[in-house]
C-alpha cells in the first residue's frame, strides 16, 4: 500500500494522462497507475461503479446469483464489487491493462478475465451470452471507441441489459454528443431499447483548469431487443 495520497497529486496523474490520446498509450497509463487507482478514485469522489450498480439492481428483475455480469474495462473490480453488494455473483472482466487485470483478479471476484484493447482487437466473448453487460468510467475521449458499444449490444443474450457511462465535461462533450447519436441510431435500428438515462451533476470532483468542483456524467441503459429486426424485403410478411 502506498503512503497517502492528496488530491493535488491525483490531478497530477490524470491531467498526465490526457496528453495520451490513442488507446494503446491509455491502457499504458493505467499499468502505471493501476496500484493507487483505487485510493484516487476514492479522493476524487469517483461516484460512477456505484450509480451503475443502483441503475442495474433498480431494472434487473432476474435471479441476480445466476446472472452472468460481463464487465468491461473492469479496471481494478470496483463495479463488480459494488454488484457482488447488490446479489450478483458471476463476473467475467474485459480490460486492456494488465496491472489494472491483475488487481481484478486479487479481488476473488471474477471467474474469467481476459486482456484486450477495444477498438484496435474485437469483445473477446461469445455473441448473445450475458444477461448483463457493463462499461463504467471507460467510453469517454482516448479510451474506448464509440463504435464498440455495437460489440457490447452483441455480447447481451436477446432480452439482457447494456449499462453504460460516460462524463459531460468540457474535453468530454463531442464524446458524450456521439455516444447518444449512436446509442439513438442502435435503437432506431432495433438493436436495443432504452430503459433510463440518467444524467448527474455531480458525478466527480474536476480535475481540469476549465472547471471547479464536480463535473457531470450520466449513466444509460439500454435492453438488447428479443427478435432483431430484418432488414431483408424477403422476410416482410406477404
Ligand atoms: C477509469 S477506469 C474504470 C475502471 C472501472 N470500470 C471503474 O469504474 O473503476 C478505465 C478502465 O478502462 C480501461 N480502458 C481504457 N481504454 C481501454 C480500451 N481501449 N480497451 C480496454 N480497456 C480500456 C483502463 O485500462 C481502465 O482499467
Amino acid at each position: 500500500m502506498s503512503v497517502t495520497r492528496t488530491f493535488a497529486d491525483v490531478k497530477k496523474v490524470i491531467l498526465s494522462a490526457h496528453r495520451n490520446t490513442e488507446a494503446d498509450d491509455k491502457v499504458g497509463f493505467y499499468d502505471t497507475w493501476a496500484d493507487n487507482y483505487d485510493q484516487d478514485v476514492g479522493i476524487l469522489d469517483y461516484r460512477a461503479p456505484n450509480l451503475a450498480a443502483n441503475c442495474l439492481s433498480c431494472s434487473f428483475h432476474g435471479d441476480r446469483e445466476e446472472a452472468v455480469v460481463l464487465d468491461v474495462a473492469c479496471g481494478t473490480g470496483l463495479v463488480a464489487a459494488q454488484m457482488k453488494k447488490m446479489g450478483f455473483g458471476d463476473f467475467v472482466g474485459v480490460d486492456g491493462s494488465k496491472g489494472m487485470l491483475e488487481l481484478a483478479s486479487n479481488t476473488g471476484l471474477y471467474q474469467d478475465l481476459k486482456h484486450c484493447v477495444l477498438g484496435v482487437e474485437s469483445l473477446p466473448v461469445q455473441s448473445g451470452s450475458f444477461d448483463v453487460v457493463v462499461i463504467v468510467g471507460a467510453l469517454s475521449v482516448g479510451q474506448v471507441p464509440v463504435a464498440v458499444v455495437r460489440e457490447l449490444c452483441q455480447a447481451a443474450k436477446p432480452g439482457g441489459y447494456v449499462c453504460m457511462t460516460t462524463r459531460g465535461n468540457h474535453d468530454n462533450v463531442d464524446y458524450k454528443a456521439s455516444l447518444e447519436h449512436e446509442l439513438n441510431l442502435m435503437e432506431v435500428e432495433g438493436l436495443w431499447c432504452r430503459v433510463m438515462v440518467t444524467e448527474v451533476e455531480n458525478w466527480e470532483r474536476a480535475v481540469s483548469d476549465q472547471e471547479d468542483g464536480y463535473i457531470p456524467g450520466a449513466v444509460y441503459l439500454y435492453q438488447r431487443s428479443l427478435r432483431q429486426r430484418s432488414t431483408s424485403s424477403s422476410s416482410s410478411p406477404k
